[in-house]
Order: C-alpha cells, then sequence, then structure tokens
C-alpha cells in the first residue's frame, strides 16, 4: 500500500495515520514530524524550516521535497508507505510522482480526511503530544492517562494566530491538488467528523472498497 493522507491541519491525519500503519505494516512518513525533529536536532534543514512552521507558513517545496523523496527511498519504504503532510502544493505532488515514475512504482490512493473549518481552531489548540511515544491527544477530545500528562507538550505552531495562518495555505496552496488526484483516480473522500474510531472505519472501509473494485 501507498498511499497519502491529505486534509487540513487538525483534521487528524496523524492520529489515524498511527492507527492505520500497523494494520497495513508500512511506515508512517510524516514531513511534519520529519520537520520537528529537525528543528529539535538543530540541524540545517531544522534552522532554516524553523521560523516557516512558527508562524503557520509552508516550508519551501526544495527543502521539503529533497526531505521526502530521500526518506521514501530508504528500505522500509520499498514496500509501502503513509505519506502524512506531503504534498502540500503542486510542486510537490509532481516532484513525487515523477520520482515514482523513476522507481516505477505506482501510488494507491490519497485519501482526504474533510473537516469543517469551524472545528478545526479547537482541535488544533487543545492538541497535546507526548514526546516520549508521539502519541497525540487532546484536552477536551482525547485526554491523556493521568500518569503522563506532566509530560505533555504544545506544538510551538499550535496557537489560534498560527493555526489561522495554516488554514489559510492549506486552502490557497494544498486544496488544489485534491482535483490533481481526482483527475488520476487516486482520490477518496471521508468524513472526518465523528469519534476517532468511527473516522478509522471510514478509511479503512473506503481503501477496502477501493482494493476490491480495482482487483
Ligand atoms: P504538519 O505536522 O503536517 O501539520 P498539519 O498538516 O497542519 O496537520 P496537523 O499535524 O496539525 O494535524 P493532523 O491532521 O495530523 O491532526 P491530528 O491527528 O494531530 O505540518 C506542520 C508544519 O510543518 C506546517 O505548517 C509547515 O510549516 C511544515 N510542513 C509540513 N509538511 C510540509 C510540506 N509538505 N510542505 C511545506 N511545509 C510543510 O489531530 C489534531 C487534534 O485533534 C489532536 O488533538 C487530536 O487528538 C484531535 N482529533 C483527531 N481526530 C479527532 C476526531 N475525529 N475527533 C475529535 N478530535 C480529534
Amino acid at each position: 500500500m501507498r498511499m497519502i493522507l491529505v486534509g487540513p491541519p487538525g483534521a487528524g491525519k496523524g492520529t489515524q495515520a498511527l492507527r492505520l500503519v500497523s494494520s497495513y505494516g508500512i511506515p508512517h512518513v510524516s514531513s511534519g514530524d520529519m520537520l520537528r525533529a529537525a528543528v529539535k536536532e538543530g540541524t540545517e534543514l531544522g534552522k532554516q524550516a524553523d521560523g516557516f512552521m512558527k508562524r503557520g507558513e509552508l516550508v519551501p517545496d526544495d527543502l521539503v521535497i529533497a526531505m521526502v523523496i530521500e526518506r521514501l527511498g530508504q528500505a522500509d519504504c520499498q514496500n509501502g508507505f503513509m505519506l502524512d503532510g506531503f504534498p502540500r502544493t503542486r510542486a510537490q505532488a509532481e516532484a513525487l510522482d515523477t520520482a515514482m515514475d523513476n522507481a516505477g512504482i505506482r501510488l494507491d490512493a490519497v485519501v482526504l480526511i474533510k473537516v469543517p473549518d469551524e472545528l478545526i481552531v479547537k482541535r488544533i489548540t487543545g492538541r497535546r503530544m507526548d514526546p516520549e511515544t508521539g502519541d497525540i491527544y487532546h484536552v477536551e477530545f482525547r485526554p491523556a492517562p493521568a500518569e503522563i500528562s506532566d509530560r505533555l507538550v504544545q506544538r510551538k505552531d499550535d496557537t489560534e494566530t498560527a493555526c489561522t495562518a495554516r488554514l489559510e495555505k492549506y486552502h490557497a496552496e494544498t486544496a488544489p491538488i485534491v482535483p490533481f488526484y481526482g483527475e488520476k483516480q487516486l482520490l477518496t473522500e471521508v468524513d472526518g467528523v465523528g469519534a476517532p474510531d468511527e473516522v478509522t472505519e471510514r478509511i479503512t472501509a473506503a481503501l477496502a472498497n477501493r482494493a476490491a473494485t480495482s482487483a
């Protein structure tokens, strides 16, 4: 399975990816996680990306494309991957296409998780991350166990101001790649409103349906 999860910030891409990768036995390739790790490690890429991320802007295409294409070339991605947060611009989608053509591989599906803007700010500002496990919590929708609550962190871009900027970037730059995958018959749209378990069921059912109809 080679697939992409796309959707606005806070749609639940990370939450769903963590649930789905074990059932498909594929690695989770999150451009946001990779960039945050680079910022934390203080690498040259991290230093360049940090300001863009804090402001809720997109990191320049050349930096992100090189980082993700290099990651997809690693051994654990040879039999599949779940891309989360990439591609996010037309240039990134085209670069991914070219890299996959060159490698002689094809995408199986692009899943769009749809959540209306009015629900996004609450999801984003209430998000808390466990730095030890990478688990994603929410102060209201998915409270963390009391014994780990002291170590939870909030992302620097999970402010209302940065969230608004991220939503604007999503609509201006990322939403236009959705029809690009629609034309390629790769797109599956899933309602992202509801409990995380319900959304997982919808994605799993939609992917199974795709596999059955393309078999
Ligand atoms: P990235 O890390 O990719 O962030 P994002 O796309 O904005 O998405 P999020 O991680 O915020 O949300 P999500 O959809 O994963 O939601 P989650 O599951 O956590 O990118 C961050 C930044 O890095 C970008 O702004 C940019 O600067 C840079 N960047 C990354 N990739 C780039 C690229 N390709 N090009 C250029 N720049 C790039 O859920 C959110 C919250 O909601 C959680 O608290 C969760 O518990 C809760 N929740 C989840 N599902 C549900 C549900 N069904 N019901 C209720 N609550 C829910």
